[in-house]
Parts: C-alpha cells; structure tokens; sequence
C-alpha cells in the first residue's frame, strides 16, 4: 500500500506507519525515504485524516471505531466491518457511489471496507455481465495462491517446497498439494472464506444473486484463480459477453489460452479467459477469472478507494 501510495503521487502532506509495539523500531520505505514505525495509539490515529488498515479484524476493530469517531475516513482491508449496514463494501470498478457523501479532512469520519480478495476479483468480472445480461446465479470454485494467508504461511510453504515432495506433508501447507477448504467450517460444511464469497458479492453488486462458492488453496505463491459458471437471466452468447468484458473498466479479456496467476502476479487488471457456453441450465457461461490477490485483491483496491475519496474531496 506504501508503494502504491507513493506511486499514485496523492495530496499525502504527512504519512505515518503504524504498528504494533513488536515492530515500533523499525523502518519502512516510502517514496524513496525510510520512515520511522510507531506504536499504534489513539494520539496517532486522532491526528489522521485517513487510516488505511491491515493488521487481522481483531486489530481493526480495536482501534478503528475510535479513529473513524475522531473524524478519520478509515478504509478497513480486513473481514471486521464488511457486512455492518452502514459501513460501504468497496470495488471502485463496481459501485465507486458508496462512497459519496464521504470526505477526507474535516467531514465526519467513517469506515470503509475492502472486499475480501477472491470476491473482488470476481464481482469485477460479473458486474458488466450483470448489467448486460443479469444475473440468475453464480457457482465459482476458487485456486487461491499462499500469500492470501500471510507472511507466516508463505514462509512455511517456503520452506516445505524447499525440503522437496519426499518431506512429510505439513498440516495447512499445500507443498506440492491442494487443500480442499480455506478457512474454518463456518455453516451448512460451508467454510468462512466460502460465506465471504456468498455475503459479500451480493452487497457488492447491489442485487440479491444466489452465490455458492468452494475455496482452494493451491500451491502458488501468489494470484488467485477462479473458475465460475455464471447463470443469465437473458440469453447470452460467447461474443456477446466477450464485447461486453472487452469494454468493462479493470478487465482484461484473454482471447486464446486462459491467464495464469504465476505469469499475472503484480498485474493490477482483472483477467478473464476461457469463455465458454454453460451445458447446463437456460442461458450461461464458464469464465476463468485470475488476479494478484495481493494488488487487486487487497492493496490496489484500497489504494483505488482512497483515490475515490480524493476525487470527491479535493477541489479540482
Ligand atoms: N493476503 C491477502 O491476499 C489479503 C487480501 C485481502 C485482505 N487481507 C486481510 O488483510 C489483513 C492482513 O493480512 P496479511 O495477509 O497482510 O497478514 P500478515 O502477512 O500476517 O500481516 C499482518 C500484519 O499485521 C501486523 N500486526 C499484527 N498484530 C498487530 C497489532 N496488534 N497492531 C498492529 N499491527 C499488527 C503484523 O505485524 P508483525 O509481523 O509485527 O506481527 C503484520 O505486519 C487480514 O485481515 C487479511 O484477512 C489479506
């Protein structure tokens, strides 16, 4: 996010890393500078007019509440917030007018949530499909990468992979493997990265479309996949939803083989590949949908809402 931050050359007048007490000696680099982290307190975050967070919900809701109380716009990558009523649920490519009304410096502050990652690479997909052709329902089976677990995860995997396929397999860690489930069983033998996907799309979208979802994970390092079987309300052929996505904002329409994350991995688009007719139902679609988990589906789509809210606050 700090990478993405100095990059996009924002109206940023004084930025400060926050963290907690483990890391407050360290420094992080910013726009070619290194700046000093400090412990995270209420003094910090009373002096922000905008928070960006990502340190696990627990942390979020520690603290965020307050700062928001304080007059910070608080855009919230982790699950904390997303589905209270009152706080926007975020894809800029989708429905960027959640967040009129909501100014930077001065106005009253608020909480903003970001997506989870599988669900924002996939609402970027089905929105333009949504429109043009509407929604009967959606069926996606995700391949999400290792570093959609964080850090700590991704060094495990590291160090699984390098012991080679004849090492024991580590619970949680797909070397060499595929685990069937992300996350913990949540309802229904559906797990709580699976009702993220079912809750959050709709939100997102604004329309009340059936979802049901199986989360992978695979051995990747990082982009996820999904493939996803989209049922239409209106007849819909191959060309038609490829003129459709060829138009849409954030999209990437791969015409021959299907995107690979491995060979996505820092690209910011959504790519979608392999279109074809579904065998089942009335009218619908096989797409295969890929993004970094780690640009698109967290950091770049913060950076994306925080741009948003500069447009709306920012006099031309
Ligand atoms: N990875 C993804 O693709 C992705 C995508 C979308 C959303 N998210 C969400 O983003 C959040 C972070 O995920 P991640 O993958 O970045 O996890 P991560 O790699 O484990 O990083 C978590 C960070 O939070 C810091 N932290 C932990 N406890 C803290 C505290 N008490 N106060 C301040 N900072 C603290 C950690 O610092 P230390 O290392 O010092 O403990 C670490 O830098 C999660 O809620 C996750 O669900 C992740």
């Amino acid at each position: 996010m700090l990478r993405l931050l100095a990059e996009r050359e924002l109206p940023v007048a004084r930025i400060a890393p926050l963290a907690s007490s483990r890391a407050a000696d360290r420094t992080v680099p910013y726009a070619g500078a290194e700046l000093a982290v400090r412990a995270v307190s209420q003094a910090a975050l009373a002096e922000a007019d905008l928070v960006l967070a990502s340190a696990g919900g627990a942390v979020s809701r520690e603290w965020l509440p307050f700062a928001a109380e304080q007059g910070a716009v608080c855009v919230d990558n982790t699950s904390a917030f997303r589905m209270d009523d009152d706080v926007p649920l975020v894809v800029p490519e989708v429905n960027a007018d959640r967040l009129d009304g909501i100014e930077l410096g001065g106005g009253p502050g608020a909480i903003v949530a970001n997506p989870n990652c599988s669900t924002i690479q996939l609402v970027v997909a089905l929105e333009p499909l949504r429109r043009a052709f509407g929604l009967e329902r959606v069926v996606v089976s995700t391949y999400q990468s290792v570093s959609g677990a964080g850090r700590a995860a991704l060094e495990r995997f590291r160090a699984a992979t390098a012991a080679g396929d004849d090492a024991p397999a580590l619970p949680g860690v797909p070397a060499f493997d595929v685990l069937p489930a992300i996350g913990e069983p949540e309802r229904d033998g559906h797990t709580t990265e699976e009702w993220k996907m079912i809750r959050e799309t709709p939100k997102i979208l604004g329309a009340d479309v059936p979802v049901d979802a199986t989360c992978v994970r695979v051995p990747v390092v990082t982009g996820h996949a999904e493939a996803v079987l989209v049922e239409t309300r209106e007849p819909v052929t191959v060309a038609d939803a490829e003129r459709v996505l060829r138009a849409a904002p954030g999209v990437r329409l791969h015409a021959d083989a299907g995107p690979t994350p491995r060979a996505l991995a820092g690209s910011r688009e959504v790519h979608v590949g392999r279109l074809r007719p579904a065998r089942t139902g009335r009218h619908g679609l096989h797409l295969w949908v890929v993004a970094d988990n780690l640009l698109k589906g967290a950091a770049w789509n913060a950076v994306q809402i925080v741009e948003a809210l500069v447009a709306r606050s920012v006099p031309a």
